[in-house]
């Protein structure tokens, strides 16, 4: 496994659509657990294949109990609303507020092509549609309603260690 170099915001192919996989070989497997490494190396949640600048429809998703990946994901059924703070890899040192469905049921498929079902409320409901979104090229600051000002960035992590 080797991890692999996590691309910004500005880099063309953050905006591209990814195309869906087709080939379920070792090529995929590498990629997939590259993109787990990567992942924990980066302390995120959730990360696209077009960040690590592939343009496949693949991603990984922390669901709390392990790392989902996701091959050819699909929103199937979505419920309620959330309203929180999101924040990106490929948008580092940036959050923003963006209402997003409080409940999510995906569909994607694994390594080998077999597909399955996931469910997630909250912030997995949250990363199943930001993750989602990176394969047709948005960026969650597209439905952001309020990106957060250096001060209010800044008041977070003073909040954060103060609790800590
Ligand atoms: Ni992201």
């Amino acid at each position: 496994m080797a991890l692999r170099k996590i691309i910004v915001e500005g880099h063309p192919t953050l905006r591209k659509k990814s195309r869906p996989v087709e080939k379920f070989d070792d090529r995929l497997a590498t990629l997939i657990d590259d993109m787990k490494e990567t992942l924990v190396d980066a302390n995120g949640v959730g990360l696209a294949a077009p960040q690590v600048a592939i343009l496949r429809r693949i991603c990984i998703v922390d669901n709390g109990e392990e790392l989902l990946e996701l091959v050819n994901p699909e929103i199937i059924e979505q419920s309620g609303e959330q309203d929180g703070l999101e924040g990106c890899l490929s948008v580092p040192d940036k959050y923003g507020r963006v209402k997003r469905p409080n409940y999510v049921k995906i569909k994607a498929q694994d390594r080998h092509g077999v597909w399955h079902e996931y469910e997630g409320t909250e912030l997995v409901a949250r990363c199943f549609c930001h993750e989602i979104e990176h394969l047709d090229g948005h960026l969650y600051t597209e439905k952001a309603y309020h990106m957060l000002t250096d001060e209010e960035y800044e008041a977070l992590f003073t909040d954060d260690e103060e609790d800590a």
